[in-house]
């Protein structure tokens, strides 16, 4: 199994440019199989998500070009079949599909969706925003079959602003006949990308960005060109890394206005940072101060970057408390963390932790738990004296886009072996 090494202590100057969003492509590329002619996705990120999502796309005859940061979508010779369990289970975002297909052919047969082990993660508010648009679901052993005569609009309230939840019932109501009001939809920037790419081809989507999204049917969406807006979570996990080990070190393609919360977190510990249009340079460390985290809904602190945060906040003086409260169970790195000589603890219930600093971490042989848990460890390999080896990097590939080359051209020793 391959695994990343990292030498730790190096400083790091440069440019890091930031990609495409995993979790607008994600939702970007079910989304074009609504379109009734080509679609062209740009600043598409090279990540193991979206070869899972292109599998899907190949197994339902769908038409996909890839090349370097684009994709080209043609959904005219889909078959709606059985999406299997191995090509559901595969990522989280298979989700979306339920939307698509569901709003393309009122029907849809498919498998529970697959993802990080961070919590239950159900997805009743989905399912309840079908049936509100009057599809019928027969569930068995995780496999769904979801299918309407007509989708017809309808009002649906969110118990939870759920991501997921809004974009699927957004796919779901964009070809349904009449009006969709969604209150208490989510209001991350994703949203408001996945909204625009529909409205591009044609959908009549209007408040997407605010807590209530209204959705107008139409018969037919044409062709359209888009563009995948930048990673806020993988600027936010170089913005901390820079924090921690930056000379002049620049994020560039980044909209810090999607940042707020972290810039604000880590302007109170004592980061020193230049922040301009598209990008934040760090001029260098400093000493830095505890603070205490508690992630939230956006644009509030993103729970995607709490786990990097944890890392960071062990090279804090004093002591720092860190709350979840979007996911069950998303305090796995910590263990990983502690062989490494950081001073942290769980509480019992897993939503709170607290965090000691500032201690000196040290290289040794850690696994990724998950995604943002391998990125956590990722950066405590690179403040730690000595080598790290991560294992289990296949969770670290599925959402960082080339990152062992972005950060070898900055100065980092790191190399998958
Ligand atoms: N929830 C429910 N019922 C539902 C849907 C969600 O109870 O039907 C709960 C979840 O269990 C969770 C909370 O609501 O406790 C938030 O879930 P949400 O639906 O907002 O998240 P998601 O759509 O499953 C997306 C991202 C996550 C990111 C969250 C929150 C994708 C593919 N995933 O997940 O990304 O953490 O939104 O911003 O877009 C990651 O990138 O590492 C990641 C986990």
């Amino acid at each position: 199994m391959p695994k990343i090494k990292i030498e730790g202590g190096h400083k790091l100057s440069g440019t890091i440019t930031i990609s495409g969003a995993k979790n607008s492509v994600v939702a970007l590329i079910p989304a074009a199989i609504l379109c009734d002619e080509t679609v062209t996705i740009s600043n598409v990120p090279d990540i193991t998500d979206v070869d899972d999502l292109e599998k899907i796309l190949i197994h339902l005859n769908a038409k996909i070009e890839r090349e370097t940061g684009k994709v080209v979508i043609n959904s005219s010779d889909i078959i709606n079949k059985e999406i299997t369990e191995d090509l559901s289970k595969k990522l989280r975002a298979s989700y979306y599909f339920m939307g698509a297909l569901l709003g393309k052919f009122n029907k849809v047969d498919m498998y529970f969706p697959g993802g990080c082990a961070i919590g239950a993660r159900p997805i009743n508010l989905h399912l309840k925003g079908f049936e509100l648009l009057g599809a019928k679901i027969t569930e068995e052993d995780n496999h769904f079959i979801i299918e309407a005569d007509k989708l017809k609009g309808n009002n649906i309230y969110l118990d939870f602003p759920s991501v997921g939840a809004t974009i699927n019932i957004m796919l779901a109501a964009v070809k349904a006949k009449g009006k969709t009001i969604i209150d208490n939809a989510a209001q991350e920037p994703e949203i408001v990308n996945i909204a625009t790419f529909l409205n591009n081809m044609g959908a009549k989507i209007k408040g997407a960005g605010t807590s209530t999204i209204t959705i107008t049917g139409v018969k037919y969406l044409h062709s359209c060109f888009h563009e995948v807006i930048p990673d806020r979570i993988e600027a936010g996990t170089y913005l901390i890394i820079g924090s921690l080990l930056g000379h002049n070190l620049k994020i560039d393609n980044m909209i810090p206005n999607h940042l707020e919360a972290l810039i604000a977190k880590l302007t109170e510990a004592g980061v020193d940072m230049e922040i301009g249009l598209d990008n934040i340079v760090i001029k260098e460390p400093k000493e830095y101060t505890a603070t205490d985290i508690k992630t939230l809904v956006y644009p509030g602190f993103p729970t995607d970057l709490q786990q990097v945060m944890v890392t960071f906040l062990t090279q804090c003086n004093g002591k720092s408390s860190v709350e979840e409260t979007i996911y069950e169970n998303r305090f796995q790195n910590i263990k990983e963390l502690r062989k490494m000589g950081a001073k942290a603890k769980v509480r019992k219930d897993n939503r709170k932790a607290s965090i000691k600093g500032k201690v000196d971490l040290v290289g040794t042989d850690v696994s990724a738990t998950d995604l943002r848990g391998g990125a956590s460890l990722l950066v405590a390999a690179l403040i730690a004296s000595g080598v790290t080896n991560i294992d289990n990097i296949s969770y670290i590939l599925r959402g960082y886009d080339k990152i062992v080359e972005k950060l070898t051209n900055v100065g980092a020793k790191i190399e998958i072996i």
